[in-house]
């Protein structure tokens, strides 16, 4: 299918005071359409950084990343992020939290339309009656299905998630990993997902990316069959264990503590 996302040759250093910081050096990753990958790989290896490129909040020195066809040349409405640490207005409530990116990207929806999209959502994600909630009286597991659902209110393209249950603990995480089965099957969308759960990864998409260390290359991708894990059972099957070891190999591989 058509790549929704394509990132060719990127290169990357960031301007510092003790000069230049190369952070991606040989970066390709496509997603097709409605695909979803995940990215895993060192700590400071330039994940955040190849988010920020997809939603054009950045630019590469070198390369090309492409949405939908287009070259990435700035912050495209298109797209929508949530990020381990949800930053929610505690001034208002959470139904307004959501409907935010509505007051931003432009649209013709009135302003029962938008409310109505906003409940939508928070049923979806399991939150129904908690709209008119202040974010600090969600637990952190609610304040990020809030967060998801901001982030998808307007429909994006893409959707970009970097390490949004990082957070939390195990068993919420867990919950959370069912939820996003769920809103990929009612809202459709092309994920990038940041992770340093492997188990995540394989839950959640489709294609794992491994990045190298800093500076970040494109270092083993795994596709993960239509029958890997979907339900929390699949994740104990022999099948799931072989992909679990291929990706905690490339994750050793990439830390240069073992040879490839
Ligand atoms: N704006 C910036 N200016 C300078 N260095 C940065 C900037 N943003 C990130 N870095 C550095 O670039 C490297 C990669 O950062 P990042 O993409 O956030 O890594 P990751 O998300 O994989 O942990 C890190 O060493 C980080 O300190
Ligand atoms: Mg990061």
């Amino acid at each position: 299918m058509y790549p929704m996302i394509k990132i060719e040759g990127v290169r990357h250093a960031y301007k510092t005071a003790t000069g230049p910081l190369p952070v991606l050096d040989g970066l390709e990753v496509e997603v097709k359409e409605g695909g979803f990958v995940a990215v895993v790989g060192p700590s400071g290896c330039g994940k955040s950084t190849l988010t920020k490129l997809v939603a054009g909040l950045m630019k590469p020195d070198t390369g090309r990343v492409m949405v939908h066809g287009e070259v990435v040349t700035g912050p495209r409405a298109t797209v929508g992020m949530a990020f381990q640490n949800p930053v929610m207005l505690e001034w208002r409530t959470i139904l307004e939290n959501i409907v935010l990116p509505l007051e931003i990207v432009p649209n013709k929806l009135t302003k029962a339309e938008k409310m109505e999209r906003a409940n939508y959502l928070l049923e979806l994600v399991g939150l129904a009656g908690f709209g008119n909630k202040r974010p600090s009286e969600l637990s952190g597991g609610m304040r990020q299905r809030a967060s998801l659902c901001r982030a998808l209110v307007h429909k994006p393209e893409v959707l970009i998630l970097d390490e949004p249950f990082g957070a939390l603990d195990a068993f919420t995480r867990e919950d959370l990993w069912q939820t996003m089965h769920k809103v990929k099957a009612e809202e459709p969308f092309t994920g990038v997902l940041i992770t340093h759960d492997l188990r995540e990864s394989i839950f959640l998409a489709d294609t794992v990316v491994v990045l190298s260390q800093r500076p970040a290359r494109t270092q083993y991708v795994l596709d993960v069959p239509d029958t890997g894990p979907r339900t929390l059972d699949d994740l104990y099957t022999p099948e799931t264990a072989e992909m679990l070891n291929i990706l905690r190999h490339q994750i050793e591989v990439a830390q240069g503590r073992v040879a490839a």
